[in-house]
């Protein structure tokens, strides 16, 4: 079946000049941190964590998903609400665990999206839909790394969600490389997340590199 949607590109990184510089090429669709994203840009406690979505909301305008520390039901609700309420582009992300579960179907019923993160494999994925995640997020690099196919799981993903309709989308996350991205689009995903160095790594062939040379070489007889 052709699927009418155009896959989204999100940055995968909580630093601000990434964001900023990966927006600027004009194709970004949102952003996506998690709690070792935040830690490695020395952000440190609720005040600068919120201050922080708040600077990245400012510049991308598009869904941003913030990741709960809590993984008991009560504290997922309050710290998911908390950061729902920062900015509407915000969609809280959930890990996939039983009160994760509970707390995913509470957001979707209370209207707050919801990011579904560490799933890494398709039964996990329906749970999080039937619950009503906005996105799940299986991680392909970290199953590539124990010698599984990640993009497969994709394409496994998306099958399900296309025949039993679900209107969840499938977020290809932990990506590693430019072809994973490729690999992604192929597999049909809805949205892929992706460290810079991957976004950019898109733009490179040596035969680009070389016609230019020629282009700019031949351009000055013209001139
Ligand atoms: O968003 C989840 C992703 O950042 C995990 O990536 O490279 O730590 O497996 P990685």
């Amino acid at each position: 079946m052709i699927q009418k949607f155009s896959m989204k590109f999100f940055i995968d990184t909580a630093n601000l000049a990434q964001i900023k510089e990966a927006n600027e090429l004009g194709i970004l669709d949102g952003v996506t941190t998690n709690p070792s994203l935040m830690a490695k840009e020395g952000i440190k406690g609720e005040a600068a964590i919120i201050n922080h979505y708040k600077a990245i909301c400012e510049l991308v305008d598009g869904d941003i998903s913030a990741e709960v520390i809590a993984t008991d039901f009560a504290g997922i609700v309050e710290e998911g609400k908390k950061l729902a309420a920062i900015h509407k582009n915000i969609v809280v992300k959930v890990p996939m665990i039983k009160d994760g579960i509970k707390a995913i179907k509470y957001f979707s019923d209370a209207g707050i999206r919801t990011n579904c993160t560490l799933v890494f494999s398709a039964g996990q994925a329906i749970l999080a839909a039937k619950a009503g995640a906005s996105y799940v997020s299986p991680f392909i690099g970290r199953i590539d790394d124990s010698g599984w196919d990640g993009v497969q799981l994709i394409e496994q993903i998306v099958h399900i969600f296309s025949i039993q309709g679900f209107k969840t989308e499938v977020l290809a996350a932990s990506i590693r490389f430019p072809n994973h991205i490729i690999r992604c689009a192929e597999a049909g995903a809805h949205v892929c997340t992706c460290p810079l160095d991957s976004i950019l790594g898109l733009l490179k062939h040596p035969l680009t590199d070389i016609g230019l040379a020629k282009f700019l070489e031949d351009a000055k007889k013209t001139q």
